[in-house]
């Protein structure tokens, strides 16, 4: 099972986006069903987001807010022991029905009729009262990914809220797989940086998967002050100074992935529609009608979504 964190320094770069355009790839290619699902989590509860898009109803499914809390440990604790006495699948615990299936809003085919059990999402219910979260019981999200595990699950994504609050900590130094986010201005790429020399997982296990979000078209001249933007130096400044903070802890720098970075890819280009409202490009390319095409913003975008799934799947067989 893969463990995945979408992580970002600074709040707007795009993980939540990167997560829902990536999500119909990885069903494709990780070959999730329904009974073996991806497992998908909000973890954004100071400010979510996630749960606003696929809109699962709070108060009949299991929430995160609930799923991290104190008040549910011992039944995870009973489930995690259970699972691992009698070998079952998701679907058998009273538990799944508790996730709600949100396959069908990735676009995924509506010919196959268990396409929408093929993801399963936790989603946070925002307290915009001032009333704050439940501090996150750590032992709940790793019994959590145990019970995941156990039961054939293919992958636990978690939206992450940004930077380094308490409430994604846990979430991001269990997972095998992190994707960083990040804008290419001043403060994204530098916070990055940082956090990672910071954070780094000293193990030498966790994998980084750089991608730069909402890019600019690279092909196009940018007067910035100081003469024109130069893309290039961007992004060897930026790997290269990653590249150092792996090397200060004594790694090798195998950990980060920075092919969305290198050669002809510049991350995922800046979709013109998406300034405007949040969508899934996989959906939308499913549901064209005869003659119809996405934009070229939009195919530029589909395919580095598309290149990322890879990423994230070479990840784990490596
Ligand atoms: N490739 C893109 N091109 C243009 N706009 C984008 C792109 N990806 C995301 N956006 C837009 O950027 C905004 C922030 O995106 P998103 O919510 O995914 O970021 P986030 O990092 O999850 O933010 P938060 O910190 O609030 O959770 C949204 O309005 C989204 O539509
Ligand atoms: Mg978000």
């Amino acid at each position: 099972m893969q463990t995945l964190a979408f992580f970002s320094y600074k709040g707007g770069s795009g993980r939540t986006s990167l997560i829902y355009n990536t999500i119909p790839f990885l069903v494709k290619k990780l070959g999730a069903d329904e009974k073996h699902p991806i497992i998908l989590v909000d973890m954004d509860l100071d400010s979510a987001g996630l749960s606003y898009i696929l809109e699962a109803d709070t108060k009949t499914r299991m929430t995160t807010n609930k799923l991290i809390s104190s008040d549910n440990a011992s039944m995870l604790s009973r489930l995690k022991a259970d699972v691992k006495m009698n070998p079952k699948s998701l679907d058998e615990l009273d538990f799944y029905n508790l996730l709600a299936p949100v396959g069908f809003q990735f676009g995924l085919s509506y010919k196959e009729a268990n396409a929408n059990k093929s993801v399963l999402f936790v989603p946070a219910q925002p307290k915009t009262t001032g009333a704050g979260f439940d501090m996150p019981n750590n032992k709940c999200i790793y019994d959590f990914l145990s019970i995941c595990e156990a039961t054939g699950c293919k992958a636990v994504i978690f939206d992450l809220p940004a930077g380094n609050q308490v409430t994604g900590r846990q979430a991001l130094q269990r997972c095998d797989t992190v994707l960083v986010c990040f804008r290419i201005t001043k403060q994204h790429r530098r916070g990055t940086i940082e956090f990672l020399e910071d954070n780094l997982d000293t193990d030498g296990q966790q994998k980084y998967i750089l991608v730069p979000n909402a890019v600019p078209d690279c092909r196009k001249k940018v007067k910035v002050a100081g003469g024109l933007f130069n893309f290039e130096s961007v992004k060897e400044d930026t790997i290269s100074k990653l590249q150092k903070a792996f090397a200060n802890k004594g790694l090798d720098g195998s950990q980060l992935v920075t092919s969305m970075f290198e050669g002809e890819w510049y991350g995922v280009p800046e979709v013109g529609r998406f300034k405007l409202e949040e969508d899934i490009l996989y959906r939308i390319k499913e549901n064209l009608h005869d003659g119809e095409q996405l934009l070229e913003d939009e195919e530029l975008a589909y395919k580095a979504y598309d290149k990322v799934t890879d990423l994230i799947v070479g990840a784990a067989n490596e």
